[in-house]
């Protein structure tokens, strides 16, 4: 079993999709481990993308990341790191495979609607940024 950190994003939020979206990943045998709403400051955006502080976009990405709700969501399942990126696609909607969450439901390279840690390493500092131990079901 693994687990991994996802993130439904403002762009998303804001046109209703979060049901849909935890659907695919429910579908897929990911399971809710932990979930909340909430709507993060420029700061704390940053403190979540801090890998990101150097490039050029790292602006534009914690602006948009703090402009509206968020829904994040521990999902837990055999391979869950992996499997979730194969549920998004890839982080540009015009190059995610067809059937993909953003390929669906993206809006362009930036407004892509979900994110999902890249390793065990990054799950581990994600997880541990939006759920203290007890907020999880074991
Ligand atoms: P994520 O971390 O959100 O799951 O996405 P990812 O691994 O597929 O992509 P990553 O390279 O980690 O980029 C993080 C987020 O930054 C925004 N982005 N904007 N304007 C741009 O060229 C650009 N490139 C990336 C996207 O919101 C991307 O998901
Ligand atoms: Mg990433």
């Amino acid at each position: 079993m693994q687990a991994t950190l996802a993130i439904v994003k403002p762009d998303a939020t804001r046109r209703n999709m979060v049901g849909q979206i935890i659907r695919r990943a429910e579908d897929q045998d990911l399971a809710l481990a932990g979930i909340k709403l909430l709507r993060l400051t420029k700061r704390q955006a940053e403190g979540f993308y801090h890998v990101h502080r150097t490039n050029p976009f790292f602006d534009a990405l914690t602006n948009f990341m703090s402009e509206g709700p968020i829904v994040v969501m521990v999902l837990r399942g055999e391979n869950a790191i992996q499997r979730w990126r194969d549920i998004m696609g890839a982080t540009n909607p015009a190059e995610a495979e067809a059937g993909t969450i953003r390929a669906l439901f993206g809006e362009n390279i930036e407004r892509n609607s979900t994110h999902g840690s890249d390793s065990t390493e990054s799950a581990r500092f994600e997880i541990g940024y939006f759920f203290p131990g007890l907020d999880l079901v074991k």
